[in-house]
């Protein structure tokens, strides 16, 4: 019998695995639980399982073992039929981006809300406030190749946040930014969090992470190693 989360949970994972069908576990007994409008930060070496956990949450990979809660759907027992109602609540931020090459930075973010039926004008008033939230409010009629790296970052953003989502994932979201830009996108995803939000970041930018002192959790060989408040990116002690 699956208990429901505590009713401001936003995420809540109870001893959760996933194992890929190569055999590979990329998470072990996963616990977690992230209250509405926290941020949070996912850090781990590469293979840790950090981008495991974020497609986990919405869905792209299911998990082998244990309870899956994501803003209000237990999703370990969500029929393919509904996935579209959980995705309708988590924006996402993948790792490498994935716009649409052929269509406009306009028609990135407009595309989220299109496949959901909205109206024509909801959906333009959505993607004018997204695209102004992001700072891309003049360049909607660009193309992803027109764009910088961190202009791209923030079409991304703006297609995550257009749906007006509980929860907003970034997975690695100042990869491939200068410092600086890295800086601006950080500031972006804090002020949104700050809206009501609730943000996870995962991320190897052990400077931000050490900088910001918010919750960090780390993960190491698909297990949570640790879960501490104001923290630094590596431990102290
Ligand atoms: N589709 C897949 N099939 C099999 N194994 C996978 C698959 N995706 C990831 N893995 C493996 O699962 C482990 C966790 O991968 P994951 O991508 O979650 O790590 P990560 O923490 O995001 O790493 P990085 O910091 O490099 O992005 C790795 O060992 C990886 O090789
Ligand atoms: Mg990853």
């Amino acid at each position: 019998m699956s208990t429901l989360p505590s009713s401001d949970a936003v995420v809540e994972l109870r001893e959760v695995g996933v194992t890929y069908p190569s055999g590979h576990r990329a998470l072990v007994g996963v616990n977690l639980s992230l209250h509405r409008g926290e941020f949070v930060f996912l850090v781990g070496p590469s293979g840790a399982g950090k981008s495991t956990l974020v497609s986990l949450l919405v869905r792209d990979v299911s998990p082998s073992s244990g309870e899956v809660h994501v803003a209000g759907h237990a999703v370990h027992t969500l029929p393919a039929s509904k996935v579209h109602l959980l995705r309708r609540r988590v924006g996402v931020v993948f790792q490498n981006f994935r716009l649409l090459p052929r269509r406009t930075v306009w028609e990135n973010t407009a595309f989220a809300l299109e496949v959901t039926g909205a109206a024509r004008e909801e959906i333009d008033a959505a993607v004018e406030r997204a695209l102004r939230v992001v700072g891309l409010a003049e360049l909607g009629g660009r193309y992803p190749a027109e764009l910088s790296g961190g202009e791209q970052q923030r079409a991304a953003i703006a297609r995550a946040i257009v749906g007006d989502p509980e929860l907003l994932i970034a997975d690695e979201p100042t990869g491939n930014l200068d410092p600086l830009i890295s800086w601006e996108i950080m500031e972006l995803l804090i002020q949104i969090n700050r809206t009501g939000v609730t943000v996870i970041v995962a991320t190897h930018d052990s400077n931000i992470v050490t900088t910001l002192r918010r919750r960090v959790v780390g993960l190491d060989g698909g297990r949570v190693i640790r879960d501490e408040e104001h923290a630094t990116y590596h431990r102290v002690g």
